[in-house]
């Protein structure tokens, strides 16, 4: 990551290059909302289809689920959401602005701290002790911790007064508990196998903010490893593993990455732990992997009544199978995936480029297509209809050549082409590369294998 990148030049840029813009923009925002721009969604949509081709396409044991977003509020009784999904807010005396005590601790300490063992009361020692002033106004002057609840509440019904609550999902895995006998019937399923699913959740965050990194409404990519006692800690491990190495993959630097094993569990969990990346707000989690022991399908199965036991065909043993569970939200990999990708690179003129450095695989566009002047414009777009036809191709024919591959590498595109008059004469073109800027030659029959050849995944 280059060290000169702070969030509001992150920010700068994703409005300026349609990566993302406020929420509600014209109407002033409406805070900690993002709607994804015209580059945003491709490289979300890019980042989402390379979790799923790593952990449901090239997995013959994991299986996809698409569920609703509101659920039977019993399961937000079963998962004990309804009764404990909370965070210790305070409230600053000064400004009135509402904070989360243990986020007010981690990003002071700038994660060398962790909260998640302190007591009510030591949180609020701790954060005497080292005078935290509140982020917004500045001053010392906070009220007691307080409970806060995260769940949206919406309602269902059409007559006033006879409305029943319902809740916005806070978590996607409560799908994919609820399905476990539907997936395990339907795709004849033997244990081990897993249920992944992409899709949005909801909080009531006390301090959502920092872009991408916590708001109110997000996708998260789970998956949910149903298996054998005995298995559970080799899965756990395994998924260790997995969810490390598809984050390198997309181009996260191991020196960034670090696991953190979590000292207090849950009193069903056996282990669990975050990757947490090294943003520019200090180290923070990315993602979590937790063994969740046989608590989540025990309890849907008290709630509902119906058995979540599975009958081993091999040895004819009847047992509720362990849950290990791989969680992470698209929005922060996409946020985590832009700090890495980040350059001010000074060339050898002196001039200062912004570069985003994308694996090609997940670039929002993978070639932009340049006519060196308007009137080749023709043959560019015999060139642009051929190429989208396999690949999000981008077409710019307004302004100097310098300016749009300097467009082209803040919004991270491999490779441009350049049309020119040689092109009409041999269909030729040049192919130049975002990182290396060496550009060279090609036939426009072979770029296709060559754009193919440098976007596999
Ligand atoms: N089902 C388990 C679960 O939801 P979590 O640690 O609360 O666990 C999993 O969330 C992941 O979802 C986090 O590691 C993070 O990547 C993402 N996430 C959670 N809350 C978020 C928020 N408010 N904004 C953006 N991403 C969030």
């Amino acid at each position: 990551m280059d060290k000169k990148l702070t969030m509001d030049k992150l920010v700068n840029l994703c409005k300026n290059r349609g990566f993302v813009f406020q929420g509600s923009e014209i109407y002033g925002g409406f805070a900690n909302t993002w709607d994804f721009g015209p580059v945003g969604v491709e490289l979300k949509n890019n980042i989402k289809r390379a979790w799923w081709k790593k952990f449901v396409q090239e997995d013959v044991n994991t299986y996809g689920v698409d569920a609703a977003i509101l659920m039977n509020p019993k399961v937000w009784e079963a998962s004990g959401h309804a009764q404990s999904f909370s965070d210790p807010q305070m409230d600053c005396k000064s400004c009135k602005y509402r904070f989360r005590a243990d986020n007010l601790i981690e990003e002071h300490s700038k994660g060398e701290t962790s909260a998640e063992k302190m007591t009510t009361k030591e949180m609020e020692d701790y954060i005497v002790e080292h005078k935290i002033k509140c982020p917004h106004c500045g001053n010392f002057s906070w009220t007691p911790i307080r409970q806060f609840r995260l769940m949206f509440e919406t309602s269902r019904g059409t007559v006033e007064g006879e409305k029943d609550v319902v809740y916005l999902r806070p978590e996607t895995c409560q799908g994919e508990y609820v399905n476990f006998l539907n997936v395990q019937r339907t795709m004849r399923a033997k244990v081990p196998f897993a249920i992944a699913q992409i899709g949005k959740s909801f909080r009531n965050e006390i301090t959502p903010g920092n872009f991408l990194f916590r708001t109110v409404e997000f996708e998260q990519m789970e998956l949910q490893m149903f298996c054998h006692e005995k298995d559970s800690m080799d899965f756990y491990n395994t998924y260790k593993e997995r969810a490390i190495k598809f984050v390198e993959s997309l181009g996260l630097k191991e020196d960034n990455l670090r696991f953190h094993d979590h000292d207090k569990l849950a009193h069903y969990a056996k282990a669990a732990c975050d990757i947490q990346y090294n943003f520019p707000i200090g180290w923070q989690e990315l993602n979590g992997i937790h063994h969740r022991g046989t608590w989540d399908l025990s309890r849907h199965s008290d709630f509902s009544g119906k058995t979540m036991d599975y009958l081993d065909p091999f040895t004819n043993e009847r047992f509720t199978p362990n849950v290990i569970e791989y969680s992470i939200g698209a929005d922060r990999l996409m946020l985590a995936i832009m700090c890495e990708a980040y350059e001010e690179e000074v060339l050898d003129n002196g001039e200062t480029r912004v570069v985003m450095h994308f694996l090609p695989a997940i670039a929002p566009y993978k070639v932009a297509i340049l006519p060196l002047q308007k009137n080749l414009s023709d043959k560019a777009k015999e060139v642009y209809a051929k190429l989208s036809k396999k690949f999000m191709c981008d077409y710019d024919e307004a302004g100097s050549i310098g300016k749009r591959y300097r467009r082209q590498d803040e919004i991270g595109t491999p490779f441009c082409v350049t049309i020119d008059f040689d092109t009409l004469e041999d269909d030729t073109v040049t192919i130049r590369d975002r990182d290396s800027m060496k550009q060279i030659r090609l036939k426009i029959d072979d770029l296709s294998d060559y754009i193919q050849k440098a976007i596999e995944f």
